[in-house]
């Protein structure tokens, strides 16, 4: 999905949380954020890494040494019993942002904290000069693509991925086509 930088609202914090920058010491508290949020959801067929502790930490960690990074783009979200919420965006090309992961624990949802950390994420981009943005999310992401369509992101692509998955009763995992 895409959408235009400009014109977006500030981000509108519920009281009694804040955003934090990206710095390397947050690694671990994003990725355990980003676990938290992403069990059981419909993305993590898609990135297995982002369902385990271990795996989210890697992945942040090669996301951050990428020439494209964007550390103004990457929040965390600190409420009253610490990090709740976590976002990361790169510069894909020339003038365009792509945002990574974007989860809240599931105890503190439907508060607001997802529209705002996508806000704040979008707002890097449009300082670090960036005019449109873009995202991928799961076809059956329903709050996702809700809040997505909300603020004016359109479908620009459909893409077919192969999803691997454990089986019910356990044994070895398989591919959906
Ligand atoms: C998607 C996700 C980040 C939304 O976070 P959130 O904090 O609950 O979202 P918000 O409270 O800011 O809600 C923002 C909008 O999303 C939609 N929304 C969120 N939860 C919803 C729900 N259960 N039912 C319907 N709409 C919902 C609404 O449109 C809402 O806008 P509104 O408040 O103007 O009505 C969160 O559900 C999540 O972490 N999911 C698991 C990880 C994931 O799938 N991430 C996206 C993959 S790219």
């Amino acid at each position: 999905m895409e959408a235009e930088l400009e014109g977006l609202p500030e981000p509108a914090w519920p009281v009694g949380f804040r955003a934090l920058p990206w710095e390397d010491r947050l690694a671990r508290a994003h990725a355990e954020v980003l676990a938290a949020a992403f069990t059981g959801s419909p993305d993590v067929l898609l990135f297995p890494s982002l369902g385990s502790i271990e795996g989210a930490l890697g992945l942040l960690r090669d996301l951050s040494l990428r020439p494209n990074f964007l550390p103004r783009s990457t929040w965390i979200v600190e409420g009253p019993e610490g990090p709740c919420g976590s976002v990361q965006g790169v510069e894909e090309r020339a003038r365009l942002g792509a945002i990574q992961n974007l989860g809240v624990a599931p105890r503190w949802r439907e508060v607001g904290l997802g529209k705002a950390l996508l806000l704040q994420a979008l707002r890097g981009m449009w300082e670090a000069g960036l005019e449109r943005a873009s995202l991928e999310v799961s076809a059956s992401n329903g709050q996702a693509l809700r809040l997505y369509q909300g603020l004016g992101f359109k479908r620009s692509r459909v893409l077919y991925k192969a999803a691997s998955f454990q089986p019910a009763g356990g044994g070895e995992g398989g591919a959906i086509p």
